[in-house]
């Protein structure tokens, strides 16, 4: 590995995009970063003074990573809760096994949800047979999601009748499942909370989240149509989910603001989020270095927005494809000559459709002015962002 081996290192697991931001944000404030990931070309990978490349699961890289780093981190939700488990037995590690363990299965992050008193989206866990035949005709028309692994809209099903239900489950092969209730939604929102090791928590202003085709589009903060009551609640149900799980690191919840007002909380992450990019630009701290500060042990102060920002996520099917289909970038500078653009591209080779390829901030004094400029940028783009 790489760098003057007596400065101390921070290590992640997984070499996503939320891994090469974090990388950015470790090294700024003077850490070398440690990347373990299967992948040769993984977006962290490449930023990283090291990389590890091997199954997350695989001992000896987990011992090697645990000894190099004064602490570890993961960024990728379905990274085995097992291996933050190793790896705790060589150095601290935020979020810890339990925690992740109830993030990844929406069983048990829904029954988290109900112990911690947040309500959520009334549901039936679905892990056979009788279960799928039996579905509570309440429950319809809802949603069935594989209790793991799902992500970006993947593994779930609308199911509007019993039958349509035990035919999702058999074609999903039978795995736990859960059923829940289609909700009439007005917002999407979602909170990020950093949490110490001591309990100390922080967290970044409301965002609201608009999704296509069930991944995240646009994020804009302040988020407009959300009243401050509401947002309060918001923040208020993120701090008791993570102070039920004793968390620490960074983890967003997502909520639904309902048709009457009401507020469920959706999922949770236990990592930075795709709808807390914005901060990176628009607040004194970011995510990441929140992300960075709770693995090291470091101060929390509450972070400040200091601009008003809607960030549109870059999917591959924006990199314009020639008479081959071979995808090429698109011409940045139209966007890149509005006021207050901040381009981030995570270094991926090939665009795909639905591929996160990077994101785009606009910040700006207002609000009203932020949204002008994405309209502009998007315009640009050839897509309307809302
Ligand atoms: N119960 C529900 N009622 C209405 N819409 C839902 C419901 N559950 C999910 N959705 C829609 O599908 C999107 C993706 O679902 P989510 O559970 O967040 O899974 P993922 O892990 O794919 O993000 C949500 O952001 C929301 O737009
Ligand atoms: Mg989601």
């Amino acid at each position: 590995m790489s760098g003057p081996p007596d400065l101390p290192a921070l290590g992640v697991l997984g070499g996503g995009q939320l891994g090469r931001m974090f990388a950015h944000a470790a090294q700024a404030m003077g850490y070398r970063s440690i990347v373990l990931d299967p992948d040769a070309q993984s977006p962290a990978g490449l930023v990283s003074h090291g990389h590890l490349q091997a199954p997350y699961l695989d001992p000896r890289a987990l011992a090697e990573l645990g000894a190099a780093c004064t602490a570890v981190t993961t960024e990728f939700e379905n990274v085995p809760a097992a291996a933050l488990e190793t790896l705790a037995d060589h150095c601290p590690v935020a979020p810890g096994a339990a925690a992740v363990r109830i993030c990844q299965d929406r069983a048990a992050e829904k029954a988290h949800f109900q112990r911690s008193g947040v309500p959520c989206a009334p549901y039936a866990v679905v892990d056979s047979e009788a279960a799928a035949r039996a579905i509570d005709p309440a429950l319809l028309p809802g949603l069935l999601k594989t209790a793991q692994l799902g992500y970006d809209g993947k593994g779930q099903a609308s199911v509007a009748t019993r039958e349509e239900g035990l035919a999702a489950w058999q074609r999903f092969g039978g795995v736990r499942c859960v059923l829940e209730k289609r909700l009439p939604l007005r917002r999407e929102l979602s909170v990020i909370v950093a949490r110490g090791f001591d309990g100390r928590a922080v967290h970044l202003p409301v965002q609201q989240n608009l999704h296509r085709d069930g991944i995240l589009a646009v994020t804009q903060v302040p988020a407009p149509d959300v009243d401050d009551a509401t947002a309060a609640r918001a923040v208020r149900c993120a701090l008791q989910l993570a102070d039920g799980m004793a968390y620490a690191g960074v983890l967003c919840v997502e909520f639904f603001l309902l048709q009457d007002g009401s507020l469920v909380a959706n999922e949770m992450a236990p990592r930075p989020h795709n709808s807390g990019h914005y901060s990176i630009d628009a607040c004194d701290l970011s995510q990441f270095d929140l992300q960075v500060r709770c693995m090291a042990g470091l101060p929390l102060v509450a972070p400040r927005q200091h601009s008003a920002a809607v960030m549109l996520n870059l999917l591959g099917d924006l990199w314009p494809a020639d008479a081959a289909g071979q995808r090429r970038a698109p011409d940045w500078r139209p966007v890149l000559a509005l006021p207050g653009t901040h381009l981030h591209l995570y270094g991926k080779a090939e665009a795909r459709a639905g591929r996160k390829m990077g994101h785009l901030t606009i910040t700006a004094a207002t609000p009203v002015q932020a949204r002008e400029v994405a309209l502009q940028a998007g315009a640009c783009l050839g897509f309307a962002p809302f």
